[in-house]
């Protein structure tokens, strides 16, 4: 939700600054802006409608030298996407300009405050409330901007990342975060990054200050005073800096047409990732270190909760069927944005599993709140290390996908499944409930998992030409039994994130309940039809299907030679253990949609109305 970068150093802003908001779009994209302290001291502010390109084509026609400045890209939350919604928004005396990723919750009331007291409004965002908040607490303490914030903080609630340049203090940003990402790069020569995720820090530096809640930032040139920190009363903090290991490559496209596509294509290889120093073949044995560490958290667990969003609930949902079948452990699955606020009952003994690629997501954080307060134990599954859910949580595990740009979720999906299997066949085995045997065969089979999906992906031309045929759809049906329902789910969720064609996930043996009631030559089904789960009981609900005139394409089990004369397509997946095969059948899922949705033409990494990280309610 909305991305902003910040930069002081010895380089031009300008260029620095739009770079890095290329790397933020993913988080929003229907207007943004850029502010910038010229080199004779004037801020001057550019916005549009549109993404970063149109702000590009803008800008770039004007003069913007100077070496301090802030910019952002927006997913609208309070006020229409346009040019006078759009950041930075400026203090009413023109000299502070602010950009902020998040929600001031207490606008309305500061706003009459504020408004009382003589301030006007341009826009009709929380953030313009902010930035006058700000200035209005600079003019009355008689401070510098980087106390006004501090003061600003106090009077505040919601969740924030900002960055704020006045033209009365050039050559320094200040910063601040609650509740919101933000990371802060520190460049050899002493420059300073700050954006709301790491990649647009990369490609300049790998030394990161991730501040805490409330801590308040100046940032300027060593010989300006550098990197000085506080926190909300004022006390001085020295900032830790972390090396991340990642390279700036690792967030580029690599040659494909869209981030989807590669990282669809990454999966075998995020499969070998995720295993490494975890699924130990010679060994016989699953190492998960958050599960060594609390085996008793984990083993007494009256049951587990999983909390999580999107595609990250629908990898929850797949796990309540291993944690119930492998791991005889009561398994519930909630909406994280129902979960916080229908006040659960919540025993000490359970283990609250939060699943999230972003570990950013403001329900899931806001879930684990509850869940400690009664003594609970969090278990994140992230894919981004140092995340909020991460540092929240009692224990996690790093989905080790690599950082996931396409806004609909592929590679961190698989990665969480397979985590979440992982955990299973531990607690499974110690509890007894699987046996050697089995245990060692789906170790086995997990190690086989990158060439399985090699295996698919080698097909993707028949995919594709099978997409050719869904362009003119209007609406779709996913269907799939035991834990393949939550891929019948998943399946439909992409197909609708990216393409826009309507589409509804169900349980198999539900669809004589109502969805057959769409079911006609034009509305075609997906059935997942592998063998390992009410195989036979999948195929009479496909003959219902027929007996309707509806199209089907089946994802069958490779060997299976009786779809094939049944349905109009089949698309194969290799064989598996049924607690893996989940991660088999995304994969053409994932890629009928990627095809659906380049066939129409849609924005494939930017669908409409969507952003990556939800960081506001
Ligand atoms: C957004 C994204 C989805 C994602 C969901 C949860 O809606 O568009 O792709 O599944 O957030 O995000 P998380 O980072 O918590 O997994």
């Amino acid at each position: 939700m909305c991305g902003i970068v910040g930069y002081v150093g010895r380089k031009e802003a300008y260029p620095v600054l739009i770079s890095g908001l290329k790397h933020l779009e993913y988080r929003g994209y229907d207007s943004a802006g850029v502010g910038i302290i010229g080199n004779d001291g004037s801020l001057r502010v550019y916005k549009v409608r549109g993404n970063v390109s149109r702000l590009k084509e803008t800008a770039d026609k004007r003069a913007h030298d100077g070496n301090a400045g802030i910019a952002h890209t927006r997913w609208a939350t309070h006020g229409a996407p346009n040019e006078t919604n759009a950041h930075p928004h400026l203090s009413q005396d023109g000299h502070i300009a602010l950009v902020h990723n998040g929600i001031i919750e207490n606008y309305i009331e500061l706003k009459r405050e504020l408004a009382g007291l003589g301030y006007g409004f341009k826009s009709e965002t929380d953030s313009e409330v902010l930035v006058q908040f700000i200035s209005y607490n600079r003019q009355k303490y008689r401070c510098t901007l980087a106390e006004a914030v501090r003061i600003s903080l106090h009077g505040v609630s919601g969740s924030f990342a900002i960055a704020v340049i006045d033209d009365r203090e050039p050559g320094c940003v200040v910063t601040a975060r609650r509740s919101c990402p933000l990371a802060v790069g520190i460049g050899t020569d002493g420059s300073c990054f700050i954006a709301s995720d790491i990649a647009p820090i990369l490609p300049h530096t790998k030394d990161v200050v991730y501040p805490d809640d409330d801590d308040v930032l100046r940032l300027s040139l060593p010989e300006k005073g550098g990197v000085e920190m506080m926190n909300i009363d004022g006390e001085r903090r020295e900032p830790t800096v972390t090396r991340v290991e990642m390279s700036a490559d690792q967030v580029e496209k690599d040659g494909y047409d869209h981030y989807m596509e590669k990282e669809i294509h990454q999966q075998p290889q995020v499969m070998r990732e995720c295993m490494a120093g975890r699924v130990l073949l010679g060994e016989d044995r699953i190492y998960l270190e958050a599960f060594e560490q609390n085996r008793e958290r984990f083993l007494n667990a009256s049951r587990i909760v999983i909390v999580a969003c999107g595609t990250s609930w629908h990898a929850g949902l797949v796990a309540r069927y291993a944690f119930e079948r492998y791991a005889n452990t009561p398994c519930e699955v909630e909406y994280a944005s129902e979960y916080r606020y229908r006040r659960p009952v919540i025993l000490p003994t359970d283990v609250v599993v939060v699943i999230s690629q972003s570990g950013e997501t403001a329900d899931s954080i806001a879930a684990i709140r509850p869940a400690k307060e009664a003594g609970a134990f969090v278990y994140g599954v992230c894919n981004v290390d140092n995340s909020t859910i991460v540092r929240m949580a009692d224990a996690y595990t790093l989905t080790k996908a690599g950082m996931e740009i396409g806004v609909a979720s592929t590679k961190a999906f698989t990665a969480q499944v397979l985590v979440l299997m992982m955990l299973v066949a531990e607690m499974g085995r110690a509890k007894g409930v699987m046996g050697g045997e089995e245990y060692r065969a789906l170790i086995n089979d997990m190690v086989q998992l990158p060439q399985h999906i090699d295996y698919i992906l080698s097909d993707e031309s028949a995919i594709r030409r099978f997409a050719a045929t869904l362009l003119p759809c209007r609406s779709m049906l996913y269907l799939g039994r035991g834990n393949q329902y939550p891929i019948a789910l998943e399946g439909a969720l992409k197909i609708k994130e990216i393409s826009y064609i309507h589409a509804e996930g169900y349980p198999t043996g539900e669809m004589k309940h109502g969805p057959i009631a769409l079911i006609e030559p034009e509305v075609p089904s997906v059935v997942i039809a592998t063998k390992c789960g009410e195989y036979e009981k999948t195929i009479s609900n496909i003959q219902e299907i027929m007996a309707r005139e509806g199209r089907i394409t089946a994802i069958a089990t490779k060997g299976d030679t009786v779809l094939e004369k049944m349905v109009d397509n089949v698309i194969y997946v290799p064989d598996i253990h049924p607690m893996l095969m989940p991660i088999l059948t995304v994969v053409p899922l994932q890629l009928l949609a990627y095809h659906v949705a380049v066939g129409k033409g849609c924005n494939v990494d930017q669908p409409r109305n969507l952003a990556k990280s939800v960081t506001v309610e």
